[in-house]
């Protein structure tokens, strides 16, 4: 069965590094969070949550030393990191995954202006993989790694911001923080401090690991 399949290889995830177990959950949780705020069939956001639980899903092919290295990757190293979606794409396959999932799992690394690993740009990214992109830096950037230390939420908020339309979809950004912009320049009556307030519940929210949202809430 799908769903039992999707438990089968979170649990193959949660012994392998408990890390990338944890960077999923909130990847899920917080992808949940940004499709609270739009209109989407009830399928669609089954499907990103399960995308989302999935996206790394790939790293169980790649060696621990690698995911978990300390300080830079050579480049032989930032070449097995490169091909996590592939593998996460052929394993989702062997555990009869559904197809729907595929795509959120091969380009979750693209970015808005094409300079992602496989370089799809704006609207040609699978939506589902747009929304998950965002997710997965939120919980990058606000998490402790050993090529990086935390930034705060005011950092975070910023990256967001500035990255509309560079690596992210500016249009979800906006949506996300109900920001209204002109060709992208903010619009200065924004309250920006309270956005930033709403990123940091939002945090916290997602970094909850005991309150499962998809294993209770019936997805
Ligand atoms: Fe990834």
């Amino acid at each position: 069965m799908h769903m039992d399949n999707v438990r089968k290889l979170m649990e193959l995830l949660k012994d392998y590094d408990l890390n990338v177990w944890k960077h999923s959950i909130f990847v899920m949780k917080f992808s949940f969070e940004i499709m609270k705020r739009l209109d989407l069939h009830r399928k669609e956001v089954t499907n990103i949550l399960i995308g989302s639980l999935l996206h790394d899903i790939g790293k169980l092919k790649i060696s621990k030393e690698v995911i978990n290295k300390p300080g830079k990757l050579n480049l032989q190293e930032w070449d097995e990191i490169k091909r996590h979606p592939t593998y996460g794409g052929s394993i989702i396959n062997q555990y009869n995954i559904n197809s729907g999932i595929l795509p959120l799992i091969l380009y979750h690394h693209e970015r808005w202006d094409g300079k992602g690993y496989y370089g799809v740009a704006g609207k040609h990214i699978h939506f589902g993989a747009r929304v998950i992109a965002i997710a997965d830096s939120v919980e990058a950037m606000s998490s402790e790694r050993p090529y990086q230390k935390v930034k705060d939420t005011k950092e975070i908020f910023m990256e967001l911001l500035n990255n509309r339309g560079g690596q992210f979809d500016p249009d979800l950004i906006n949506l996300l923080f109900k920001i209204e912009s002109n060709n992208n320049q903010l619009i200065f009556s924004n309250n920006l401090a309270k956005k930033q307030r709403i990123l940091e519940k939002l945090i916290s929210v997602s970094r909850n690991y005991d309150s499962n949202v998809f294993y209770s809430g019936g997805y």
